[in-house]
């Protein structure tokens, strides 16, 4: 088991109504696992995955990490989400002074790996996703597909336990989104990368081993 997420509840109380996103929610991440999770507008995905990926914290529950009780405020967890967590977002959240390359290689050099390391790994993962001929490209000069393919490499490049994308595709045409789901396939089967996508794309969402969905606060299981 990579990830288990026990009883999670996360209430938000504003001023004049309290929303109770998680009742009691849990979810298993074993080695090689392809998760979808789908759900309404607002119903609380990306609370869920900001949670398991330690940068929320719930109201009560459990998260477990490889066995170890963890909580996004826990000493360790900042190295946890640079050596064993990766993050692609709806929005790429590239840094556009960077080119390709350099952008991808900054996990690494945060987990302290030499540069010179980390550029020839980084433009290997890159030439795997397609991107072989980009790499000196600024996210400017690349295509909205070509961008979250970068992010992507990022989110690879410690070579992370799990990798977490909140709806990777969601801003894309698509023949870019089918492009992105592609690599995402591809990397769970070859790599036996374990992935955690939510989508609002029922369709792709199916092509999952294990497919949930978010229902008032719980994670039911619809396939899997
Ligand atoms: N910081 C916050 N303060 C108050 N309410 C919040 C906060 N963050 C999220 N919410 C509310 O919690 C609910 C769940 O939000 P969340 O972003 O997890 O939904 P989602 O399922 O990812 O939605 P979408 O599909 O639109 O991205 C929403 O009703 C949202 O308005
Ligand atoms: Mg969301």
């Amino acid at each position: 088991m990579i990830l288990s997420a026990r009883h999670l509840t996360k209430t938000y109380i504003d001023s004049d109504q309290t929303i109770e996103v998680l009742k009691d929610a849990s979810l298993d991440v074993q080695t090689g696992n392809m998760i979808s999770i789908t759900g309404k507008s607002g119903c609380g995905k990306s609370t869920m995955l900001h949670i398991m990926g330690l940068l929320d914290a719930p109201d009560s529950g459990e998260l477990y990490i490889c066995g170890e009780r963890v909580h996004s405020e826990s000493k360790s967890a900042p190295m946890i989400r640079n050596r064993d967590l990766g993050f692609v977002f709806q929005f790429h959240y590239l840094i556009e002074d960077l080119t390709a390359v350099e952008n991808v290689i900054l996990p690494m050099l945060i987990a302290g790996n030499q540069e010179s390391h980390a550029r020839l790994k980084a433009k290997e993962i890159l030439a795997l996703l397609g991107l072989a001929e980009r790499f000196n490209r600024y996210p400017n000069q690349l295509s909205g597909g070509e961008q979250q393919r970068v992010s992507l490499a990022r989110a690879l490049i410690n070579q992370p336990k799990i990798v977490f994308a909140d709806e990777p595709t969601g801003n894309l045409d698509p023949v870019h989104s089918n492009e992105v789901w592609e690599m995402i396939m591809n990397l769970n089967r070859e790599l036996n990368q374990a992935f955690v996508v939510v989508t609002h794309d029922v369709e792709a969402a199916n092509r999952a081993h294990k497919s949930y969905e978010l229902i008032d606060g719980r994670l039911n299981l619809k396939k899997g």
